[in-house]
């Protein structure tokens, strides 16, 4: 198997009051910055609204992979992806007309990402393959940095990874993922990961990014 790894930390963890110093802490290794949008509505956190996430998204010295956790994502997800997100994930479970809206990602010129929470299953939306540049399968209920990693969740990952096939579609696993449970989810099939809690909880974020990526790399080599 050979598979790209990519390691993208969440900065929901890091500090809100000096977000350029937190990404400069690890932008040096990371392949995307994740950021998590929460309206307090579709889950019961809020983080950023849309003019606080592009002033980040503006002074982000690399790519920003945006997950969309808000409610009626059809409209705002295409503005994410003009406002200079590389990568825009929207939740199956908010979004009214998932083609369309996937489609409208990908002509602002962002790769379009369908994210599903723990309950929902991947099969309803394997006749999208040619819409989606990535899926995303979460492994925590979204909402909250520091959860515990679902392992219940690898069966979903083997079969997502079944129906991507040779496609080039990226795999994403978002929650709990560290030392002790990145080596479990590549085995599975997942080639991005989100790690939040790891990365900024340790001593040197930027060596613990290079830990992470050795770990998934020495599966997918
Ligand atoms: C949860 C978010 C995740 C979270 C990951 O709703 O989507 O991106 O920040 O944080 P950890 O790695 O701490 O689970
Ligand atoms: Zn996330």
């Amino acid at each position: 198997m050979s598979r790209q790894i990519r390691i993208t930390p969440s900065i929901l963890n890091a500090d809100f009051s000096q977000l350029d110093s937190e990404i400069a802490r690890i932008s040096s290794q990371s392949d995307l910055i994740h950021l998590d949008v929460m309206d307090n509505l579709f889950v019961p956190n809020f983080t950023f609204d849309f003019d606080r996430a592009s002033q980040i998204i503006n002074s982000c010295p690399i790519p920003v992979d945006a997950h969309l956790m808000v409610a009626d994502v059809d409209l705002i997800a295409p503005a994410y992806a003009e406002a200079g997100c590389a990568s825009v994930t929207i939740h199956a479970e908010a979004t009214t007309n998932i083609p369309s809206t996937l489609r409208a990602i990908r002509r602002a010129g962002a790769r379009a990402g369908l994210g599903i929470k723990p309950g929902t299953d991947i099969e309803g939306y394997a006749d999208l393959l040619d819409e989606v540049d990535m899926f995303l399968i979460m492994t925590v209920e979204p909402g909250f940095g520091g959860q515990s990693f679902m392992h219940e969740m690898m069966e979903k990952v083997r079969r997502t990874r079944a129906i991507i096939g040779d496609r080039p579609i990226w795999l994403q696993v978002d929650g709990g993922v560290s030392l002790s449970t990145i080596t479990e989810a590549a085995e599975a099939g997942a080639d991005v990961f989100v790690a939040g809690s790891a990365v900024f909880g340790a001593a040197d974020p930027a060596s613990m990014i290079v830990s992470l990526r050795n770990l998934a790399m020495a599966v997918a080599d």
